[in-house]
């Protein structure tokens, strides 16, 4: 049971986030998990420009760190997103990894996958960017677990104190992978968006040919 967790905070060594991301490993590990950390911020990821090559080839035309990075993320069974909360949003170094998911969401890659996400903030919005993250897992066809946002408010001893709750978030991101555990509140969400992305891709598919073939093979055209 492999587990991708994402760094979003270019403060590796003493990053608030990263600190809750570790627990969650510990957790996920104590689980029966393996457990692999990308700091994002240590990678040469660049921006997507827009090209749309990936919808059309599945690989994209630039030439940087995220083509492994991809690798295992579609290898992965789990994932969890950790960042800081940047002017009320993700860092730009974890929301550059999402724009370049867009074939990923097409193509709703984290389908029977799983996932949870984790935040801190100086203030105030850490729960809110924390499910942020976890709406770009579901958006991606994952079922996520749960997640955890901790605002510190200058109390240097919040993100101690959320250390169990991050620890218990892994364990059971694990035991959910284990059980193949089904959530009926985000079932509908996920047939619509499926759907959605299927027409999508239909309605495209003389130009996102790659796309098209992934889900033909997936028999998702056969019926229609
Ligand atoms: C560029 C920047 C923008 C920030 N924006 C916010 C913000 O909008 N709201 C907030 O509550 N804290 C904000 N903070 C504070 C961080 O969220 C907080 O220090 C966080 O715990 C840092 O996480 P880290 O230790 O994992 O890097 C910001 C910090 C930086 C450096």
């Amino acid at each position: 049971m492999k587990i991708l967790a994402f760094n979003g905070s270019p403060r590796v060594s003493s990053s608030s986030t990263r600190q809750l991301l570790l627990a969650a490993c510990e957790g996920a590990e104590g689980a029966g998990a393996t457990t692999t950390v990308i700091d994002i911020g240590e990678l040469d990821i660049g921006y997507c420009n827009g090209c749309g090559s990936c919808h059309i080839t599945g690989e994209c035309v630039l030439d940087d760190d995220f083509e492994a990075v991809y690798y295992q993320f579609l290898n992965a069974d789990g994932i969890i997103f950790s960042s800081p909360v940047y002017i009320n949003s993700v860092t730009a170094q974890l929301k550059t990894v999402f724009d370049r998911l867009s074939d990923a969401v097409h193509c709703q890659r984290l389908s029977g996958k799983y996932g949870c996400s984790l935040s801190t903030a100086g203030g105030a919005l850490a729960e809110e960017v924390a499910e942020y993250q976890n709406g770009v897992i579901r958006m991606l066809g994952g079922t996520t677990v749960g997640s955890l946002g901790v605002n510190i408010m200058g109390d240097p001893a919040a993100v101690d104190a959320a250390i169990p709750a991050a620890t218990a978030l892994g364990a059971d991101l694990a035991a959910a992978i284990r059980e193949q555990r089904t959530y009926p509140e985000q079932e509908e969400e996920r047939r619509i968006r499926r759907e959605h992305m299927i027409e999508l891709v239909r309605s495209n598919k003389n130009e996102w040919k790659s796309e098209y073939e992934y889900w033909e093979n997936q028999g998702a055209y056969s019926d229609r």
